[in-house]
């Protein structure tokens, strides 16, 4: 008799059959490899991450919404309450737009054309078509609004994202539509929602060329680090847990999980790391880049508690796979939440933020460094003056 049994559940499938449940199918057939992460991250996410009421952050990389995912599964999460704030790329909150501004994209193939797709004016990404024409009217929505009074000044793009989504969801009920963009269902149900990089999309480009003209919009990047780091210091201060759903990797997956050192490394606030780690993409760890770095190696830098690193999951999978998949099971198994509505309480929570950080934080920036006005000599026989860290502690 094998002592795995101990150890293990034995592997042993359910068929397959005619009207299987999505449950039932994630449960009874997802077993091994990355099938069996995926039932992981599935079970993970419905009975950790969404118990207790717990934070839930996700990051979002990768063209999903021009795949139709933000209709599909990101939408149906904030609605439910089960995405309590989100960290995306520009692209997908700037394709998120063509939807709520309800024009047309299309299901095409990857082998047109381009050459052809060029002269006729269509745009692909990958096998999603649309028409320059919704490039075009897109940006110029983006700069009609932007001109608005309550837009000249500079903000944390969860306030640019969140005054956008209003004048997203005004145009969804002009148009009689619903639930068909992430940036007005942020609006709707108080979502927050950041982009890690404001200049690197469409929107951004938009701003940028506005702000030649008169307009006074600028973004407020300090705000925005402080701002995620505050949501997730609410949630751990409160008991609760926090927890990140990272889809693809890329500079969002960052910005999510930088949270942590941001509250301990650099604010000095005593902090153990995100609780729940579940990312799923197609980045390899053996790169050293960031999008591939496992959530061990998160656990190295602060970023993750150490307590719950068994319980994390990474998925290699295509997330117009896995996300749908994770969505409809969670969906079927967890009851909506109730609404944390975070923006609504941003600069609350931004102020707890900041006396704890006057609390504990130090500003020993430079008084520990080498005495600059006698440069010692290095190993090399040049001055090592200035390598002393910058924030000691
Ligand atoms: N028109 C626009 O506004 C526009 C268009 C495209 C990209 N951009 C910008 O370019 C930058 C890069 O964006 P990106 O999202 O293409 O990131 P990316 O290609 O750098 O991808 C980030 C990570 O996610 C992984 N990934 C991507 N798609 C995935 C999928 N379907 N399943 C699993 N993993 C996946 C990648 O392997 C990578 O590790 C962003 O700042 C974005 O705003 C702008």
């Amino acid at each position: 008799m094998s002592s795995l049994n101990k150890k293990f559940p034995r592997l042993l499938p359910e068929p397959i059959r005619k009207g299987m449940k999505v449950t039932e199918l994630i449960d009874g057939a997802f077993k091994a490899y990355n099938g069996g992460r995926l039932a992981e991250a599935c079970r993970l996410f419905e009975g950790k991450m969404l118990a207790g009421d717990g934070t839930v952050g996700m990051s979002l990389t990768g063209a999903l919404t021009p795949a139709g995912l933000g209709i599909a599964a990101i939408v149906p999460l904030m609605k439910a309450g089960f995405v309590d704030w989100i960290i995306s790329t520009g692209a997908n909150l700037y394709h998120d737009l063509h939807y709520g501004l309800g024009m047309e994209l299309f299901a095409g193939s990857p082998f047109l054309d381009d050459v052809t797709l060029r002269k006729e004016g269509v745009i692909r990404i990958y096998d999603v078509l649309f028409d320059y024409d919704v490039l075009l009217d897109t940006d110029a929505f983006v700069r009609q609004v932007i001109q608005g009074p309550e837009f000249q000044r500079s903000m944390g793009t969860d306030e640019f994202h969140y005054l956008l989504g209003r004048y997203v969801a005004e145009r969804e009920k002009k148009l009689g539509i619903k639930e068909t963009s992430v940036l007005s269902a942020g609006y709707r149900y108080g979502v927050p929602i950041f982009t890690s990089s404001p200049g690197d999309s469409s929107i951004g480009m938009n701003v940028a060329a506005m702000s030649l003209r008169d307009a006074r919009l600028s973004i407020d990047v300090n705000r925005d680090v402080n701002q995620t780091a505050a949501i997730v210091y609410a949630a751990k201060s409160s008991g609760s847990t926090s927890s990140v759903f990272i889809l693809g990797g890329g500079s969002p997956k960052n910005f999510i999980l930088q949270t942590e050192p941001q509250i301990q490394e650099v604010m000095g606030i005593e902090e153990r790391g995100h609780d729940y780690f579940l990312q799923c993409t197609d980045a390899r760890p053996d790169t050293g880049g960031l999008s591939g770095a496992t959530p061990g190696e998160a656990v190295s830098w602060g970023k993750i508690d150490p307590d719950n690193l068994p319980d994390c999951v990474v998925c290699y999978a295509d997330s117009t796979i896995t996300l749908p998949l994770i969505t409809a099971y969670a969906l079927s198994k967890v009851p909506p939440r109730k609404l944390k509505r975070l923006y609504d309480r941003r600069d609350a929570l931004y102020e707890d933020l900041r006396t704890q950080y006057f609390k504990h934080g130090k500003i020993e920036k430079i008084e520990h460094r080498t005495d600059v006005t006698k440069p010692k000599a290095g190993r090399s026989g040049r001055s090592v003056v200035g390598k002393g860290k910058a924030n000691g502690k």
